[in-house]
């Protein structure tokens, strides 16, 4: 095969990548939380994006597999658990239980990573893995190969609303050269900060999971906040700004 074969390939397998807005329910209306979920997955989203803290790990608590068994029979999407917690292994067959369709751990949380991504594999769901921002990407190489996604945070993780760290944009970059590189076809998920104005430059860079929370909701816009995000991140996607 040509490095130009290669190069075509690869372009291919990148063209039948889908951006999806994964709508992170930290930001919602928790009182109301279904009807959240329903004006955001009208608006387009696609992903629900389950934010699991522990307190520990970060400094906030959330929620837990308790919430994800609720919200499983009120929406068909896919439920994206981003677990922010110490000892994730504990916790992963509580998680398949209620529903879980992809977890993804924090490197930092985990002494065994391997073994915890396979624990998630064996487990039916699909297995990602976080990388805070101090963390340099290149200490994925060995589990590239077991994961569905990466997921890049933008933001030291534990709270919605702050502002986008702009190096994320080189890491997701780096990311989708090495999935090139290494012949894989691994997601690029991003986390913390993304909204209308920073939407783009992360798509551009090769993110194709685009997590928001404040950017999507809000009292009586969620749902056009969700359509006009995802029309700002597809145009940036196929090209244009
Ligand atoms: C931060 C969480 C994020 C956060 C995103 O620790 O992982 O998912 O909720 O919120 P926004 O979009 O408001 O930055
Ligand atoms: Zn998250």
């Amino acid at each position: 095969m040509t490095v130009a074969d290669k190069l075509g390939g690869i372009q291919e397998r990148e063209g039948s990548i889908v951006i999806e807005l994964a709508f992170s329910i930290l930001a919602a209306d928790f009182a109301h939380l279904a009807d959240e979920i329903a004006l955001a997955e009208k608006g387009g989203g696609t992903i629900v994006h389950v934010d699991v803290m522990d307190g520990h790990f970060v400094p906030n608590i959330t929620f837990g597999p308790p919430v994800v068994k609720a919200i499983r029979p009120i929406t068909k999407l896919p439920l994206d658990c981003h677990l922010m917690i110490e000892n994730p292994d504990e916790f992963i067959p509580a998680f398949a239980e209620a529903g879980a369709d992809m977890v993804a751990v924090q490197i930092e949380a985990c002494r065994h990573l391997n073994r915890t991504l396979q624990l998630i594999a064996d487990h039916g769901m699909k297995p990602g893995v976080v990388l805070n921002p101090a963390t340099p990407v290149e200490m994925l190489v060995e589990v590239l190969p077991m994961v569905h996604h990466v997921l890049v945070m933008s933001v030291n993780p534990g709270f919605g609303g702050q502002k986008f760290l702009p190096r994320a944009v080189e890491r997701i970059a780096r990311l989708r050269e090495m999935r090139a590189e290494m012949g894989l076809n691994y997601r690029i998920e991003v986390d913390g900060g993304i909204a209308h104005d920073t939407v783009a430059s992360v798509v551009q860079a090769g993110a194709d999971m685009l997590v928001a929370g404040s950017a999507i909701f809000s009292p009586g816009k969620t749902e056009a906040n969700a359509r006009e995000f995802l029309k700002v991140a597809r145009t940036a996607g196929a090209g244009g700004e």
